[in-house]
């Protein structure tokens, strides 16, 4: 019986997997409908005789901001209502000043000292996210963010002779690389792969493998001896007749036992490998600009929303910011808070669209930032940007990506997620640094708990109007998160949480654009 289209596709992506099942796709025609269409950015000429719709936009985080921008644009009046005194949402650059009282009661005050800051939520902007294309159309100056460091450490506790010290990245790169290609150079060569390579094959991959791994050649049994410098020096090569001096690699079996391999595929990463970027003098550069592009009468700042409905002609929002309920009726709203919020707000959307924003699940990160009147990571390490790594609950540290050679600088001490961060964030403030500065030590010695300015520490889970880092799903094929891509009535949704690209500001851009599409094309086709 000839099969059908359909059955043909579902086989091929139970049996191949997603990658397999689009490029067949591709091959009969058909990945057009499974792609996003490029953005065509609503214009005025559009709306031209048209009668000016007003859309009510909760919450200015970038989704938001994004949304009242493109509309803006186009000749729409927005209004954007946001519970706190700033834009930006999760976007958020703590500064000297910065005052902030999270939802377990802690106040903390930021001492950063002028220039100093640290980014709370996003840090880093890959190249291929359209959040560059609004850093380029606002005028906001970037700067690279260095995500990966061949000198910054790797840290394991454990029982290796790699474990409980710092490692360089290049160091464990070049063991873990190196005995890879001796194993496969090895096993090539005695004919395990025979079955699956060719003697053309085979000479090639070995070849590969030379360079890749640095290893010997087959006389010399493809042994990886370390000694071409990619690891490190014990002494460093000089002048005249110092040639330096190789430390020998650390065993075969302790470097696949101490897990530190396990860290490199980071940076193979979609959104994750160099070049990444950064808003020059912090991220919150973004929904500054941002604001100004939009106009900032077009937001209430403090409005938290107490009511949502859908009406005969259009929407009702009910907010406050002060102890006066206020009323704003629009044509349209988009709903660009976190689901989990967006389902608490009183509302006559109906159960299955709040069954879907609860279908969410937010998870947690937290950050401290460390300000030093000494930059020791660069005077003492010679690390000059990048990320430590380690299996310690502190996960990641972050050198600065700016102020090179400056009298200051202001580290991520740590950035870790899910339980990690909950139970930083459970203790207070003062605590949640010392915890940090205890494990820190570990890596970079005593010199990490010296010359410390100020700290600061996030706990998103614990942070109002946010209370989580993202939010998963468990599932965006079933059907249920699918709900909130259409709109209920004249209520729209945006977020990153609504995009394939949760946790970053892509996101919750790319989502705001198809909102602001399928809203306009609402508003044309009357
Ligand atoms: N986008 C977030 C990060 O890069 C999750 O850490």
């Amino acid at each position: 019986m000839p099969q059908t289209r359909r059955q043909f596709l579902q086989q091929v992506g139970i049996t191949g997997g997603a990658g397999v099942l689009y490029s067949t796709m591709g091959a009969l025609g058909l990945t057009t409908a499974a792609q996003t269409p490029a953005f065509a950015a609503p214009t005025r000429n559009d709306l031209n005789g048209r009668g000016k719709k007003h859309i009510v936009i909760l919450g200015a985080g970038i989704a938001g901001l994004t949304s009242a921008y493109e509309l803006g644009k186009a000749g729409y009046k927005v209004t954007l209502l946001e519970a706190r005194q700033r834009p930006g949402g999760r976007n958020w650059t703590v500064r000297g000043g910065t005052e902030e009282k999270d939802l377990h009661g802690n106040t903390q005050r930021a001492r950063f000292s002028k220039g100093q800051y640290m980014n709370a939520g996003p840090g880093r902007i890959p190249q291929h996210h359209v959040t560059l294309d609004y850093c380029r159309e606002l005028g906001v100056a970037i700067e690279p963010f260095v995500n990966q460091n061949a000198d910054a450490y790797l840290y394991r506790e454990g029982t290796t002779a790699l474990s409980n010290k710092a490692v360089r990245h290049r160091t464990a790169k070049a063991d873990v690389y190196g005995y890879v290609s001796e194993l496969l150079a090895k096993a090539t060569d005695q004919g395990a792969l025979d079955s699956l390579l060719s003697p053309v094959d085979k000479e090639a991959l070995i070849g590969f493998l030379g360079s890749f791994g640095a290893i010997g050649n087959k006389a010399a049994g493809f042994a990886y001896t370390g000694t071409d410098g990619r690891r490190g020096y014990e002494v460093e090569p000089g002048a005249g007749l110092e040639g330096g001096k190789t430390a020998s690699p650390y065993g075969l079996s302790d470097v696949f036992a101490s897990g530190v391999g396990n860290y490199f595929s980071f940076e193979f990463g979609w959104d994750q490998a160099m070049m990444m970027f950064q808003p020059v003098g912090g991220m919150d550069r973004i929904p500054y600009a941002f604001e100004q592009a939009i106009g900032r009468e077009k937001f209430i700042y403090g409005a938290k929303v107490l009511g949502l409905r859908n009406t005969s002609s259009g929407v009702s929002v009910i907010y406050t910011n002060g102890s006066r309920a206020r009323e704003i009726k629009a044509d349209y709203a988009i709903c660009a808070l976190p689901p989990h919020i967006a389902a608490t707000v009183p509302s006559n959307l109906p159960a299955d669209i709040i069954g879907a924003l609860q279908y969410a699940k937010p998870t947690n990160a937290g950050k401290i930032g460390i300000e030093y009147g000494r930059r020791w990571w660069e005077l003492d390490h010679r690390i000059y940007g990048g990320i430590t790594n380690s299996n310690l609950d502190l996960v990641n540290m972050w050198y600065p990506s700016t102020g090179f050679h400056g009298e200051r600088g202001t580290m991520i001490g740590y950035y870790n997620t899910g339980a990690n961060a909950t139970a930083y964030g459970a203790l207070s403030p003062a605590a949640r640094f010392e915890r940090a500065v205890a494990q820190g030590i570990k890596i970079h010695g005593d010199g990490y708990g010296k010359d410390v300015k100020a700290a600061f520490s996030v706990d998103w889970a614990g942070t109002e109007y946010s209370r989580g880092s993202w939010v998963g799903w468990p599932s965006q094929t079933d059907g249920i998160y699918a709900k909130l891509l259409e709109p209920t009535g004249n209520i729209y949704f945006a977020g990153d949480h609504l995009s394939h690209t949760i946790a970053w500001q892509h996101g919750a851009m790319v989502s705001a654009r198809a909102t602001v599409t399928a809203l306009h094309s609402k508003v044309m086709s009357r």
